[in-house]
């Protein structure tokens, strides 16, 4: 069986000129490399399809593929992460991951509290906004904290972001909207412990396979810079004891809420009650075997990367009425 791989490689962007922080989510050649040997040690044959450009082209060239392994974020707009799904989608070719809709959604952390929350799913107070003039509107606890409603990758995500007077709030709101053109979510900060939980699969079989929690030093959020230098600036325990039921449930609500399908994280924190809250969700949660969140805590969880690679790729095939390579004999 033919997969294809669909990817922003971040050198690819560099090399034509793009800045690092508008590239600042995409992915490595080393991790498009982890994914494709363990899809060969499945038995699949595979192609490195590239970005959305890249998949245009290949496709007015006639190439087709029985499922593409799709990790494309997307460069830009807030329908970035859809684009490669509906592209293919259109082409009636089948692939790993949500699709269009899911992705659109779970992008924007403003829908994506709403339809959780209309699940059960507890959120922390919020308000979108879209021109300063909405910060009259706000009637929510200080302190506050306040992030681009679309971005990832802890992008727009520094100390400044958590604000406890109106000024901060005006200054910081003031500066999400300005430099990344799109509306600013204000929450009511929410103090306690921060965890992230793997789910795999989808709808009724959908399982939470495990999470960590992750505390950050000087209480600093989980931004890009604190990722980046993870093993500096933070550390990660597995999801053990009290909280591991509460995080596993929250977080397949929340996964079968938004309609995730084959893998993925759900980020949660507790909030000044000690009340779980529901951060956001990661439909194409990072996967570079070493560093990313989703190899991480799947395996303090037992699960090695190319087990989850095909957990990932199990479901995904059932998904698709497709069956698994014969082993090779
Ligand atoms: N309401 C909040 N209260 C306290 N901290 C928050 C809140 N919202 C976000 N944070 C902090 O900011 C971090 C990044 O937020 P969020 O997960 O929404 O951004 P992201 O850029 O989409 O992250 P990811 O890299 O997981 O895609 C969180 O992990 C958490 O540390
Ligand atoms: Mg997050």
């Amino acid at each position: 069986m033919r997969v294809g791989i669909t990817y922003d490689l971040r050198s690819w962007y560099i090399d034509r000129g793009y800045s690092m922080e508008d590239t600042a989510e995409f992915d490595k050649q080393e991790t498009i490399d982890a994914i494709d040997n363990a899809l060969v040690r499945m038995g699949f044959e595979t192609e490195q399809i590239g970005n959305c450009f890249q998949l245009m082209s290949a496709l007015s060239s006639d190439k087709r593929w029985d499922l593409v392994f799709n990790i494309a974020e997307g460069l830009y707009g807030d329908g970035r992460e859809s684009v490669v799904p509906a592209l293919l989608d259109q082409y009636r070719i089948p692939y790993v991951f949500s699709g269009p809709v899911v992705l659109g959604v779970s992008l924007n952390k403003y829908l994506s509290r709403l339809i959780v929350s209309a699940a059960g799913v507890p959120v922390s107070p919020g308000m979108l906004v879209s021109c300063l003039d909405d910060i009259k509107k706000c009637n929510l606890q200080f302190p506050l904290f306040i992030k681009p409603v679309s971005e990832g990758t802890g992008k727009g995500i520094t100390e400044k972001s958590l604000v406890r007077s109106w000024k901060e709030l005006r200054e910081r709101a003031g500066f999400v909207l300005s430099r990344f053109n799109q509306p600013a979510l204000v929450e009511e900060y929410l103090p306690g412990k921060e965890f992230t939980v793997g789910v795999i699969g989808s709808g009724s079989k959908a399982v939470a396979i495990g999470g960590m929690e992750i505390e950050c030093r000087d209480n600093l959020p989980y931004s890009v810079e604190t990722k980046e230098n993870y093993q500096i600036f933070c550390k990660y325990t597995p999801l053990e004891g009290v909280y591991e039921e509460e995080c596993k449930t929250l977080a397949l609500s929340a996964w079968n809420a938004i309609g995730g399908v084959d893998g993925g994280r759900v980020d949660l924190r507790v909030d000044v009650n000690g009340k779980m809250c529901f951060i956001e969700v990661n439909p194409l949660a990072g996967l570079h075997p070493v560093h990313s969140d989703l190899p991480i805590l799947a395996n303090m969880n037992g699960i090695n990367f190319q087990s989850l690679i095909e957990m990932i790729m199990r479901s995904a095939l059932e998904r698709n009425n497709l069956k698994l390579p014969a082993p090779i004999t």
